[in-house]
Parts: C-alpha cells; sequence; structure tokens
C-alpha cells in the first residue's frame, strides 16, 4: 500500500513515551472542566435525565465514530512528517481549501485555552481558599446561597468590567499568572518529557480525589429528615430518569423537541471527548504507523464517559439536590453548579472544608492535563508554519493566549463573554469542525482507505457498521441537527451580538484569531505542498 509515506527523516519529530502514556494523555485531555463542571451544568439546564437521551444518542453516532477517524487521520498526517491540523487536512484532501478549513482545529484549541485557564486558575484559588479556611459562608443557613454567590463573583470581578485589573492586582489574577505559566512550562519541555508525563501522575491522583468526594456524597442519605425527598436516591433520579422532573414542570417530550437541548447535547460529547476540538489529531499524529489507534481511541473515549457519567454526574448534581431540591438543581449556568452551589453543599456536610479543597484540587488536576493539549496543536502548528523552534513558538503562543485571557479577566462582569465563547467556540464551532472532519474522512480521503490504515497496527477491528455509519449516519444527524439549530438559534445569538459591546468585542476577538491563523496558513501552505509531494515520491 502506498498511502503514507516513511517518514521524512530530516524533520526532528516528538514522540510519545509509551502506549499506555498516550492513553493517559489524551485521556488527560477528555477529562476537564468539561466532565465535572460543564456536563452537569448542562444535563441540570436542558431537563436533567431527558438530557441523557440525546447526550447518548452523541456518544454513540458522533463522538465515537469521529473520534476514531480523528485518531486515524492523525496517525497518517503524522507519516507525512505533519503533527498541525492544517498541514494534516491538506495531505488527506489534497486541495488547498481543506488546509484553510483546518484552521477550526486551531481556532477552537487556542480560544478555547484562553478562558479555560482562567476557570483553571479559580479551582487553584477555591482549593487554596479551602485549605486556609478562606470561604465562610456565616452560621445562617438561609444566607449561604447568598454568601456563595457573593464570593464567586468577587473571585472572578463578576460584578462589574475591569475589576480585576483596577489597581492592585487581584489576588486571582496572580493566581492565574501561576497556573498560565506552569501550563507553559510543561508543554516547553516537549511532549513525552512535559505533557506525558505530567498526565500518568496527574491522572490516577485525580481518580483517587474524585472518588473521594463520590464516596461523601453518595453516604449522604437525606441529611434534613423533615425534608425524606431530598435523599441521595432521588438526586440520581433527577439525574437519570427521563421523566418529567424538571424545575419549570416541562415533560422530556417538550425538552427533546427542542433543538438547542441536540446541540448542546454534541457539542458537550465533543468538548468533553476533545473530539472536533483538533485535539485528537495532533496528539496521534505522534503515533508511528504501526501503533493501534482503534482500541485506544476506544480506550480513552470509555476512560472519559467513566469521569464524566459515573463521577462527574454522580457528584455534582446529586449533591446540590439533596441540599437544595430540583430548583437548586437546576438553576444553574454552565459554571454555577460547581462554584457557586457545591460551596454551599460543602458547608452542611462533615468534613465539608477537607472535601472543598480535594474537589476543587481535583478539578485543577482535570483541568490542567486539558489545557496542557490545546497548547500543543497550536505549538506544533506555528512550529510547522513558520519554521521556527520551540522556543519561539511558546513565546508567540504565551503572548497570542495571555492578551486572549486578558480580554475574559477584563470582561468579568457577569461573565457574559466567556460564557457566549464558550457557548459558540466551545460549542457550535467544534460541531461544525465535526461536520468537516466527517466529509472529509469519510468523502474526501476515502471511509474504505481510513478504515484500512486505522487497521495497520490495530488491536481491535473497527465494527463492521463503522463505514456506513461515517459516510451516512454520522454526516447526516451532524448536518440536520446544525440546520435545526442555525433555523431556531442563529437569530438569538445574532441579538445577542448586538445587544452586547462585550459580547460584540469577543467576536471581533475570535476574528482576529482566525484572520491571524489563516494567515500563518498561508504562508506555511506552500512549503507543505512540496513537502507532501516529496514524501508521496519518496
Ligand atoms: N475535554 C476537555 C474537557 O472536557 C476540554 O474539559
Amino acid at each position: 500500500m502506498t498511502e503514507a509515506p516513511a517518514l521524512d527523516p530530516t524533520r526532528p519529530r516528538e514522540q510519545w513515551g509509551s502506549r499506555l502514556g498516550v492513553i493517559l494523555a489524551v485521556a488527560g485531555s477528555a477529562v476537564g472542566l468539561g466532565n465535572f463542571l460543564r456536563f452537569p451544568g448542562n444535563a441540570a439546564a436542558n431537563g436533567g435525565g431527558a438530557f441523557m437521551i440525546p447526550y447518548f444518542a452523541a456518544l454513540i453516532f458522533l463522538g465515537i465514530p469521529i473520534c476514531w477517524a480523528e485518531w486515524t487521520m492523525g496517525k497518517y498526517g503524522g507519516q507525512f512528517g505533519f503533527n498541525s491540523c492544517p498541514a494534516i487536512f491538506g495531505v488527506l484532501g489534497r486541495r488547498s481549501i481543506w488546509r484553510y478549513l483546518g484552521v477550526f482545529g486551531l481556532l477552537i484549541p487556542v480560544v478555547v485555552y484562553m478562558y479555560y485557564v482562567l476557570i483553571e486558575s479559580w479551582c487553584v484559588g477555591y482549593a487554596v481558599s479551602y485549605a486556609l479556611d478562606w470561604i465562610d459562608l456565616g452560621a445562617d443557613p438561609a444566607l449561604h446561597a447568598e454568601k456563595s454567590v457573593d464570593y464567586f463573583n468577587e473571585f472572578v470581578g463578576a460584578n462589574q468590567d475591569g475589576l480585576m485589573l483596577n489597581g492592585r492586582p487581584h489576588i486571582s489574577v496572580i493566581v492565574w499568572l501561576l497556573v498560565f505559566a506552569l501550563n507553559f512550562y510543561y508543554v516547553y519541555r516537549g511532549l513525552s518529557k512535559g505533557v506525558e508525563k505530567f498526565c500518568t501522575w496527574a491522572m490516577p491522583v485525580m481518580a483517587v480525589c474524585a472518588i473521594i468526594v463520590l464516596v461523601r456524597v453518595l453516604t449522604l442519605g437525606t441529611p434534613d429528615p423533615s425534608k425524606p425527598e431530598l435523599s441521595v436516591m432521588n438526586g440520581l433520579g433527577f439525574m437519570w430518569n427521563p421523566k418529567p422532573m424538571s424545575a419549570d414542570g416541562g415533560t422530556w417530550m417538550t425538552v427533546l423537541a427542542e433543538p438547542k437541548v441536540w446541540m448542546a447535547a454534541a457539542g458537550q460529547i465533543f468538548f468533553s471527548l476533545s473530539v472536533g476540538f483538533g485535539v485528537i489529531i495532533n496528539y496521534a499524529s505522534y503515533l508511528k504507523r504501526k501503533d493501534d489507534v482503534v482500541l485506544s481511541g476506544l480506550t480513552a473515549s470509555a476512560t472519559n464517559e467513566f469521569f464524566e457519567v459515573c463521577l462527574g454526574g454522580l457528584i455534582t448534581i446529586p449533591a446540590a439536590f439533596v441540599f437544595m431540591g430540583i430548583a437548586g438543581a437546576a438553576k444553574t449556568g454552565t459554571f454555577d453548579l460547581g462554584f457557586k452551589t457545591l460551596p454551599i453543599v460543602f458547608e452542611h456536610m462533615p468534613g465539608g472544608r477537607f472535601f472543598g479543597c480535594t474537589w476543587f484540587f481535583m478539578l485543577f488536576l482535570a483541568a490542567i492535563t486539558s489545557s496542557l493539549s490545546m497548547l500543543q496543536p497550536v505549538i506544533a502548528f506555528l512550529e510547522e508554519a513558520l519554521g521556527i523552534g520551540r522556543r519561539g513558538s511558546v513565546a508567540l503562543l504565551g503572548l497570542i493566549t495571555g492578551m486572549g485571557s486578558l480580554f475574559f479577566i477584563f470582561f468579568s462582569k457577569d461573565l457574559r463573554a466567556l460564557n457566549f465563547v464558550d457557548d459558540t467556540v466551545g460549542g457550535i464551532t467544534i460541531v461544525v469542525l465535526a461536520a468537516i472532519q466527517t466529509i472529509l474522512f469519510g468523502w474526501v480521503f476515502g471511509a474504505d482507505r481510513g478504515i484500512r490504515f486505522a487497521h495497520e497496527g490495530a488491536q481491535m477491528r473497527l465494527p463492521f457498521f463503522f463505514k456506513f455509519m461515517i459516510k451516512y449516519v454520522t454526516l447526516l444527524y451532524l448536518l440536520i441537527m446544525l440546520g435545526w439549530w442555525a433555523w431556531n438559534d442563529l437569530g438569538r445569538y445574532i441579538d445577542m451580538v448586538r445587544a452586547d459591546n462585550a459580547i460584540a468585542l469577543s467576536v471581533g476577538l475570535v476574528v482576529v484569531v482566525i484572520v491571524f491563523l489563516l494567515l500563518m496558513i498561508h504562508i506555511g501552505g506552500k512549503r507543505w505542498q512540496a513537502e507532501t509531494r516529496d514524501a508521496r515520491r519518496g
């Protein structure tokens, strides 16, 4: 078979140290704030148990098939010596348009990193606050909710734009700087010595911390005997039963009739698996031709689902439910449940200070293994496009993401900019990239070729229906959902941009990043084409 050439021996290449290392790094990328904050927040806001129907549909019909396609495309591009999404898309699609479409595989990690690292630093801030006993919600339980919200708003500057950068640096800005620097330290060390090594110890520690908190939550029973309905069992029921147990009284049918619920579920699956994110395609490009992608992809996805559904879903929502009921568990934005609601839960819980500290430290570990994976694809891209070394690419990316992060720190009022960009770039754009990848793999590169290449060195075969699934089912699912969503909800987003300056400016930020990346792709493109030609001839 002549499909993938021998590696270009002149290009210095990074490689994974071991098979377990790569699986832990991909699982580390997948398991993150998406699992512990975004998933329960999304589930609670979109009908609780009813949300699980589109969620599992998206996992089976979208997440896993595209995950396999992405691992395969990444490994294929890596055999040409490429590690960035645009260069790999160019090799697979053989036309320059594909290179430019690869911009989404950079836009998503770079923009998501800008706000993700900020939330990561809040986790550190909260872990330290618990360790030093700074979070005091007072003796009156009636005021706990108000005080928790006040603490959060104060900590993140949600009361007013510009608060965090006004006068003396706020403590959370200092924590952000430290966390930001730590991320760049690890990517600077390189793939195997930095990212892989860190994930190899961070993942097990994170699992232990999560299990400690889970055991505590599941043994809460019925903390208030005067409210027997507020039990852990009913909390689990709220999470899992697709019954009309929603706060606004809607039934599961009304929940499922909304395109935004399906879009939220698909976006959640992609965000959480780091699929359609530009990350897996990059990580897989460091594999050797005879490395397995099928079992590894499935193992990393299964690990992610264990953390998301079994740990993320079983901790946050039941805990909120037993102390606050359905309204408390459902009244939430993406991050509210984690930072505003859980501190109230810890306040009521025996040993709450210890469990609070463990929870937020665990969130930090989950977040950093993911944020590292967002930097690596862009570092590889800058090196590939500009021909610069690690030091130059790390410095340039540090500058870009640092400025972006400061944007979100400045426009902190009610976290409007952050929430909007998370919803659009961290939600809708991911679905768009997933659709592009499905067309590229299934129709342009060719599903048959892709399957043959995936099977080289594979430790299990792809299921017999994979080809039909990726070519028709997955693609149609994505296109119908995108069309349905655009028809129903696009207008709402346009109105939001018109009505709010911070949101309009965040759109401006995204556009500037896109233009910059397209320019870089243009610069690198000519050289990549020549290199690909040589490699194919060679
Ligand atoms: N996959 C990462 C998460 O879930 C981005 O947080």
